[in-house]
């Protein structure tokens, strides 16, 4: 009988789960803690990459939560898994902003009505120029601290002053809120925020590489980094790292493989609290060993186990023949064509080659070398523009059939 649990949780980044990596949260936190203090420099970036599933999302919320208790500062953390483009990102940290600063700004009436409108701004297409008058005559209105929302409305709007008859002709045209109005928004907020309450005010987008369109990250790079201030931090898979993106970036850190006892650690953590502990801590282990010496990638290891705990007896002897239902379950493919392709490349050791290498060794005809690259088999060694690919790391338990 399977095992049904919810205890093994490949896809979570809870940092409560967190475990191991000494060396590189230690690291991560000491290289993020001097970016934040250094409050005279420009351009404070850090730069975090590394390959799908290594660990970079869980370690960066992790190293983030740890380090509020030490240093005081406003940090917002998004994800590009949900957003679509570079315009949804910047409304995602507005909006995220907005959440911050609200516990931030607790009982500051003028504060508090601008952050309302942050977020309203955050959602919405256009904003008529009216819109913005009467906005702006509500916020100064109230009383106390500002956030720098009234007086990038003042400026981009002229608004504020007395309404001249011009300006009561055009006020019903509307302004587009896109990437570069949302941009100095941003800026105006963050600078305002970061002077007001002397904290420094941390972007960190987690999967960037992860928005639907590509070819949008290296415009949504060059359009934040307009503003010299603000201090952000890109977690990437390393595929989407071009040298453009490298040259951006002064720090950064690279997450790589973990070791066997690093896999059990985080395993060992996952089964804790969990209800059918005594009977996984059974069955499971062999398990486990058997697929520790040959990954050092926390997302497989974990995406195989719990593929196995909930459709496989959790038999070492069935290991490989349960691992194949694996690829039929997650990715609809011909198990046979994967083994076929997945032993070439590791009987190669896995490298990146070229597509006329793999067409021509790996005897796999056009059309499966394009469903492979289509659903992740192959991994480019760019994103913009491949000319190499390599194994995707879901499929090093061939080497259990080598
Ligand atoms: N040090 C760790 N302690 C506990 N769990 C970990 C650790 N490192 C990675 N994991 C687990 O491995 C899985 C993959 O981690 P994560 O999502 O952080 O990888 P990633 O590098 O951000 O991947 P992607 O490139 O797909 O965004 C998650 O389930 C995460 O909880
Ligand atoms: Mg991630």
């Amino acid at each position: 009988m399977p095992i049904y649990t919810r205890c093994i949780q490949p896809q979570s980044i809870d940092p409560k789960l967190f475990t191991n990596r000494e060396g590189e949260y230690r690291h991560l936190k000491d290289v993020l803690k001097g970016i934040i203090l250094a409050k005279e420099e420009e351009e404070r970036r850090l730069l975090i990459y590394g390959e799908r599933g290594m660990g970079k999302s869980i370690l960066l919320r992790k190293v983030i939560s740890h380090l509020k208790q030490e240093i005081d500062f406003i940090c917002v953390i998004i994800d590009g898994r949900t957003s679509e483009n570079a315009e949804d990102l910047l409304r995602d940290i507005c909006e995220k902003l907005a959440s911050q600063l609200r516990a931030e700004y607790r009982g500051e009436e003028k504060a508090i009505s601008e952050i309302s409108y942050l977020d309203e701004v955050s959602r919405v297409g256009t904003i008529t120029r009216s819109w913005a008058r009467s906005t702006a005559t509500e916020i100064e209105n109230k009383k106390g601290a500002e956030i720098g929302l009234l007086s990038f409305f003042k400026l981009s709007f002229g608004v504020g002053g007395k309404e001249t008859e011009v300006e009561e002709e055009i006020k019903t045209t509307g302004t587009e809120i896109n990437s570069r109005f949302l941009r100095q928004l941003l800026s105006s907020v963050i600078k305002t925020v970061s002077s007001d309450r002397a904290k420094e005010v941390v972007i960190a987008i987690d999967g960037l590489d992860q928005i639907h369109s590509k070819n949008q990250i290296a415009e949504f790079v060059r359009e934040i980094f307009k503003h010299k201030e603000s201090l952000i931090i890109a977690a990437l898979r390393s595929e989407a790292i071009t040298v453009e993106f490298s040259r951006s970036f002064r720090e950064s850190v690279v997450i790589k493989d973990l070791s066997e006892d690093a896999l059990m650690d985080i395993l060992d953590k996952r089964m804790e609290n969990c209800p059918e502990k005594d009977l996984l801590d059974k069955k499971l282990i062999p398990i486990a060993d058997k697929l520790k010496p040959i990954t050092g990638n926390p997302l497989s290891f974990l995406t195989w186990i719990h593929f196995l705990c909930t459709n496989s007896e959790l038999s070492p002897a069935t290991l490989l023949n349960d691992l194949k239902e694996f690829i039929l379950h997650s990715y609809s493919l011909d198990p046979e064509k994967v083994s076929r392709i997945s032993k070439f490349f590791l009987t190669k050791d896995n490298p990146f080659l070229a597509r006329e290498e793999i067409l021509d060794q790996a005897k796999i005809s056009e059309g499966d070398y394009e469903v492979l690259t289509e659903n992740g088999i192959l991994v480019p060694d760019d994103l913009y523009n491949p000319q190499k690919y390599s194994l995707s790391p879901d499929f090093a338990f061939f080497k259990l059939d080598l």
